[in-house]
């Protein structure tokens, strides 16, 4: 089966350098960066009658050149900036048993280290109702000097966390030298914004669990504001969904804490099932995934949404107005063919966690490439300028790439 696949591939590649446009043919004579393939979209834009069409975007990736993942899968020229002339993508952690890396990646790099959650609820989380999830670490100091795509498996550690934190599933910063950390709740446990100190003892101080008295529905994810410091979060159903929390009481949406006066308002609206969440560096652009083709036990639907919007953030209130789509995402495995968590790099670059893996939009919204794991990702972090820690549940990944984050990007 694999010499068919890479006759295929290189006769694929052979085509597309022959009639892609200039760029393209550019590119190919002066050769890809490593670990890194172009598919030139007019060389699938015509599938034809016997085409292999997918039908669905929740049970394959989009990979026509049949390369072994982890690569990068350039579809844009403005990709090539993205990674830089020496790119390397790595596999640095594992555990096959355990969905360890899920989401709330946040770099402090005051420790060179990376925290994230388990998965909460889903598969290989070994987590439910009666069970909270994980919150771990890795320490990129632990990396081999040089990185080139074989994958290496660093210790990860896991924190001793008070029991306000139940089921984390986002989080942001530092901030004030803390971890923002986001939780769903679980059972009757509310769902809560926390402060958790990154070294021991990981004491935590709850800045917000409810909403004049009613409990959130599972809090999702959290962004600070890059000029206001006000904290923007998303609240929807995925608790219930998976079984771990009530049925939901109040509408999904995105809020907004002022963590000087403890104020909390809604600022945006009308989500199938909103996720993740991000700013741009100046601050004047959210991006909100909705997430509603993923339904939890509902199932899947591929009718609704898997797609990410933008809003003007308005310079008074704060309200997110102008509702646009931004992305709507084409991939691709398992049971996530949705963007989740969202990232922004400071050339304006959009991140998202995928079914196959980080999908990157330009600031106008033109898919440019992935980072193809062939796996699904529900987040990443930068980790200082040229790293990026990718979330992908039971590996991580390091990206070595030329772009830095913006302000709070993770
Ligand atoms: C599609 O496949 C059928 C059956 O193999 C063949 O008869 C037909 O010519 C093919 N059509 C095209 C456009 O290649
Ligand atoms: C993998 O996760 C399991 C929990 O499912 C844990 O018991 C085991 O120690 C982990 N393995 C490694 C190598 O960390
Ligand atoms: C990458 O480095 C490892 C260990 O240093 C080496 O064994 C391997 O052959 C290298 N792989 C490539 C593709 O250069
Ligand atoms: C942790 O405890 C220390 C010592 O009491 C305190 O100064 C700090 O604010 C606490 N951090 C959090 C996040 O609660
Ligand atoms: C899928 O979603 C659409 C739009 O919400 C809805 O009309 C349709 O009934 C759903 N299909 C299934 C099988 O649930």
């Amino acid at each position: 089966m694999r010499i068919p696949i890479l006759v295929c591939a290189l006769a694929y590649a052979a085509y597309s350098f022959a009639n892609g446009p200039t760029w393209q043919r550019d590119v190919a004579a002066s050769s890809l960066p490593p670990q890194s393939v172009l598919v030139d979209p007019s060389s699938f834009a015509v599938m034809g009658a016997n085409g292999s069409f997918r039908p669905s975007a929740f049970d394959s990736g989009f990979n026509p050149t049949g390369t072994e993942p982890p690569f990068f899968q350039i579809f844009d020229q403005a990709f090539l900036k993205v990674l830089g002339k020496a790119p390397s993508l790595t596999e640095i952690a594992s555990n096959d048993t355990f969905a360890f890396a899920h989401e709330a990646p946040i770099y402090v790099a005051a420790l060179d280290s990376v925290f994230f959650a388990s998965n909460d609820g889903g598969a290989l989380g070994n987590s439910d109702i009666d069970h909270n999830n994980k919150v771990g670490r890795i320490d990129l100091k632990d990396l081999p000097a040089h990185l080139n795509g074989t994958a290496v498996n660093i210790p990860v550690a896991e924190l001793d966390l008070p029991q306000s934190i139940q089921m984390t599933n986002g989080g942001t910063g530092p901030y004030r030298g803390n971890l923002l950390l986001i939780t769903s709740g679980r059972g009757p446990l509310p769902p809560s914004i926390a402060l958790v100190n990154p070294n021991p003892p990981h004491n935590a101080t709850v800045l917000l669990d409810n909403f004049f008295g009613r409990q959130f529905n599972s809090l999702n994810d959290i962004k600070i504001h890059p000029t206001s410091g006000n904290m923007f979060f998303t609240d929807t159903v995925y608790g219930w969904l998976n079984h771990f929390r009530p049925e939901p009481l109040m509408p999904n949406q995105v809020y907004r804490l002022n963590p000087e006066t403890g104020a909390v308002r809604v600022v945006a609206t009308d989500f199938d099932r909103n996720n993740g969440i991000a700013f741009t560096g100046d601050g004047k652009t959210a991006y909100v995934t909705d997430t509603g083709a993923q339904g939890g036990f509902l199932g899947i639907n591929q009718t609704q949404p898997a797609t990410i919007y933008a809003y003007d953030v308005d310079p008074t209130t704060e309200m997110f107005a102008n509702r646009r789509i931004f992305a709507y995402t084409d991939a691709g495995k398992s049971s996530t063919g949705i963007p989740d968590g969202i990232q922004v790099d400071t050339a304006g670059n959009v991140y998202s966690g995928c079914g196959d893996g980080v999908h990157v939009w330009n600031s106008a919204g033109d898919l440019i490439g992935k980072i193809f794991l062939g796996t699904t990702s529900a987040n990443m972090a930068f980790a200082g300028p040229g790293r990026l820690v990718i979330m992908a549940e039971t590996k991580i990944f390091l990206a070595e790439i030329a772009t830095s984050p913006s302000l709070f990007s993770s």
